[in-house]
């Protein structure tokens, strides 16, 4: 359903400053199983829970309940959220329905989902603007209950929607937070996110799943693909195991060729939104000032998302000729859901003659081997995930293997990939601007930095 190509990251063909030789690969293989072990005891121990979530049928079951019951009542799902509370819906819903332009006329059969994760007030406004009260189901979601961009947004969604309160859920920690305290006094409908499963691995608990139910996407299909990737993903063989064959590599790129960058590449507008989910969960995942032993590592491979082939006459020059810091990640599709046929023509000009009568479908795939080729002649090291189509199982699926993904490379790296210390210090200041009770302290703190910032020469 899911391969990976990870051929052109050795050194035979991109040379060995910047490849990996068989042997390092395999003599790292034991390293990678240990790192397999660890984290499956975490999971077992139940302090890490997405590899669990897949198999929540009756969760699964009560938000397709919901959706069937609602259905109708609504043309518009707002969901207002941030981080991991946002970028799995966007990801599931352009995944399934494609990018918003290309999405069609929006209907109580076809709902658009409208995401407030900023807090522009310009797009806010707009946003509010474009949507009408009385047709649109609010989905609220934040796991601490307390997010300044979500409750801030969310007081504006509340009083826009005024006597709409019956729409509302909220998906948030169950007996914790000022989020669940609003939702129980209000009684908006409740979804809950388990303690043990943190933002950016929650796609597939209520946070992601009551968006996608909402918009019509099947979490049945959904849930099977991820449950098959789960037991893939939990073999030791690095052949079957594709998540953990993916973080070995990138772990060899980053620790011994110093690639500090991964480009995510999909050749899919519908894999776009995934790129932007899969940046969030690398990049806080990996991104540690210690590992788990306490010693400054300041580790962490920087995640771009480039889309091909849009950004072949974006980006890839620099990428090509510019430093070579970087690994490619493609993302492939197999079979599109159209194959693009171009009209044959014989106009008498080899531009257009060339590739009428050919398809997008083969030039898209045309396109992606060539980058890929180019890149093995410039030295620069890539690897490539085939999807065989991009619809509800394959997706599930993909998004969970990036999941058991990161947490390999987090086991690796010996760094706690579910924590994320470094966000912590600007929330709290971005209190203490604000006036919030309790974080006075960070106020004179925030000062104190601006008193520095005008004695600076
Ligand atoms: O991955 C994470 O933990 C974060 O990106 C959170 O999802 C983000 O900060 C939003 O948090 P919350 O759901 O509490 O509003």
């Amino acid at each position: 359903m899911i391969q990976l190509d990870h051929k052109n990251i050795l050194a035979d063909l991109v040379g060995n400053a910047n490849g990996i030789t068989s042997g390092e690969i395999q003599r790292s293989e034991a390293r990678a199983r240990r790192a397999l072990t660890a984290f499956r005891k975490r999971s077992e121990d139940g302090s890490v829970g997405f590899p669990h979530l897949p198999f929540q049928a009756e969760v699964i079951n009560q938000i397709q309940q919901y959706a069937a019951e609602m259905r109708g009542s609504y043309d518009t799902v707002c969901v207002v959220g941030i981080g991991g509370s946002a970028l799995g819906a966007w990801a599931l819903d352009c995944g399934i329905r494609g990018p918003h332009p290309v999405q069609g006329a929006f209907t109580a059969e076809h709902p658009r989902l409208v995401i407030l994760d900023n807090v522009d007030p310009s797009f806010t406004q707009s946003a509010l603007d474009s949507m009408d009260p009385r047709k649109t189901l609010v989905v609220v979601i934040a796991k601490s209950g307390g997010t300044a961009e979500t409750v801030s947004t969310f007081l504006i969604v509340r009083e826009w929607i005024k006597n709409g309160r019956g729409r509302i859920a909220a998906v948030t920690t169950d007996g914790k937070g000022d989020l669940f305290e609003l939702a129980s006094r209000e009684k908006y409908r409740p979804f809950w996110i388990p303690e043990n499963v943190g933002g950016r691995f929650s796609v597939l608990s209520p946070v992601g799943l009551v968006p996608a139910a909402l918009i019509g996407i099947d979490l049945r299909k959904l849930a099977r693909g991820a449950m098959a990737m789960t037991h893939r993903c939990w073999q030791p063989d690095l052949d079957e195991n594709i998540a953990l064959r993916a973080a070995l590599c990138h772990w060899l790129l980053w620790t011994r060729k110093a690639k500090s960058i991964q480009v995510a590449f999909p050749y899919s507008n519908h894999l776009w939104g995934t790129a932007f989910w899969f940046r969030q969960l690398w990049a806080e995942s990996l991104g540690k000032a210690a590992d788990r032993a306490g010693k400054t590592v300041h580790t962490g491979q920087t995640p771009v998302a480039a889309l091909g082939t849009t950004d072949q006459h974006s980006q890839v020059q620099l990428y090509i000729e510019g430093p070579n810091d970087k690994v490619f990640t493609f993302w492939a599709v197999g079979r599109f859901a159209a194959a693009g046929k171009i009209p044959r023509e014989r106009l008498g000009l080899e531009a257009f003659d060339a590739l009428g009568g050919q398809s997008l479908a083969k030039l898209i795939d045309a396109e992606r081997r060539a980058t890929a080729a180019a890149m093995l002649e410039a030295g620069r090291p890539n690897c490539t995930f085939t999807l065989d189509r991009v619809d509800e199982e394959h997706l599930g699926a993909f998004l969970q293997m990036m999941e058991f993904q990161t947490a390999f490379m987090g086991e690796l790296l010996g760094i706690d990939a579910f924590d994320q210390p470094g966000v912590e210090l600007a929330k709290k200041l971005t209190y203490g601007l604000m006036g919030r009770k309790g974080f006075e302290k960070y106020r004179r703190q925030f000062d104190a930095y601006e008193r520095k910032r005008t004695r600076a020469r």
